[in-house]
């Protein structure tokens, strides 16, 4: 069966069960959806606006039947998005893409922004296993750090680390500067990060100097998500397809590209 001729490629319409402010720019959507209430940490939906478009978003929980999605309003779709309410009627493809390995000795995960969600969908199914669970997210202010209550609970020695840019809540700093403290005082089995290109590329910096493995969950453009359009390549790879999630062989591949330049949506090479 080609790609195209998929369950989840299938747009399924259903209704918006319930919406969760979680920041002033940030709300959680969490629609019916058997096939993505499927969907392992790592793996991304896309999300049809009615009228307006479709987008790519990474689950944030997956279960009873249900799928949630945490989306920050930025532009035209996700600001229509940001205007619905319960009940109203969305559609739905998915789920796409890999998931992230699930390791269990000692795991440091690095999340900014909106890259919060799948990782902290990861971290609750590690939560049981890990042997430690560290858990570093970053955001500009105080008001946009995403889920801490979550990532608290799901810590295992002590609370979450916080990084706010403007030094409003936790430590004032880039979340990439915690990250090098702790990987230097102690030694992490695996490390997995997602958000903006510039901190997954630092992140891959500092791994790969004290070889420590990593799993790194990337974004670009998306229209097809099924490996079709290619507008979603990075060095020999299609995101939708052969990631979202890479390893740090295959960061390693495309370091060229990581955190410098994309394809924007008329396919010139744009900088990160
Ligand atoms: C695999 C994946 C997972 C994602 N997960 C999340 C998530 O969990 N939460 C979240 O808030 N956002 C997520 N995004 C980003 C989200 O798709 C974009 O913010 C959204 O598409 C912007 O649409 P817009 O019309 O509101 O903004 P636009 O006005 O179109 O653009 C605003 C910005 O968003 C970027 N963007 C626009 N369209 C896309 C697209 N189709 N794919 C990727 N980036 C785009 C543009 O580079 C631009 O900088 C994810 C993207 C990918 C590829
Ligand atoms: S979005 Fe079309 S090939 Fe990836």
């Amino acid at each position: 069966m080609s790609a195209y001729h998929t369950a989840a490629n299938t747009v399924r319409t259903t209704r918006i069960l319930s919406v969760k402010t979680e920041s002033p720019t940030v709300k959680t959507f969490t629609v019916k959806d058997k096939l993505c209430a499927k969907a392992e940490p790592g793996q991304f939906l896309m999300l049809w606006i009615p009228s307006v478009d479709e987008i790519p978003l990474s689950v944030l929980n997956a279960a009873d039947g249900k799928a949630s999605v945490a989306v920050k309003a930025v532009g035209e779709a996700t600001q229509a998005l940001h205007s619905l309410k319960n009940g109203d009627i969305i559609g739905v493809r998915g789920p796409f893409g890999n998931s992230f390995t699930k390791r269990h000795g000692k795991i440091l995960l690095v999340a900014g922004g909106t890259g919060t969600a799948p990782l902290l969908f990861l971290a609750k199914r590690l939560a049981r296993k890990a042997e430690r669970l560290t858990f570093v997210t970053g955001a500009k202010t105080q008001s946009e750090l995403l889920f801490l209550n979550e990532l608290n609970a799901v810590c295992t020695e002590q609370s979450a680390v916080a990084a706010t840019e403007d030094g409003s809540y936790g430590l004032k700093c880039l979340a990439t500067e915690p990250l090098e403290r702790l990987l230097t005082k102690a030694k992490f089995d695996m490390v997995y990060t997602c958000g903006p290109e510039l901190m997954v590329r630092k992140v891959f910096e500092l791994t790969e100097k004290r070889g420590v493995p990593l799993e790194a969950s990337l974004e670009r453009l998306m229209r097809c998500s099924i490996g079709l359009c290619g507008s979603c390549v990075i060095g020999k790879y299609r995101v939708c397809r052969d990631g979202p999630v890479f390893n740090a062989a295959q960061l390693r591949e495309v370091k060229d590209e990581l955190g410098m330049s994309k394809l924007g949506f008329d396919g010139s090479r744009i900088p990160i």
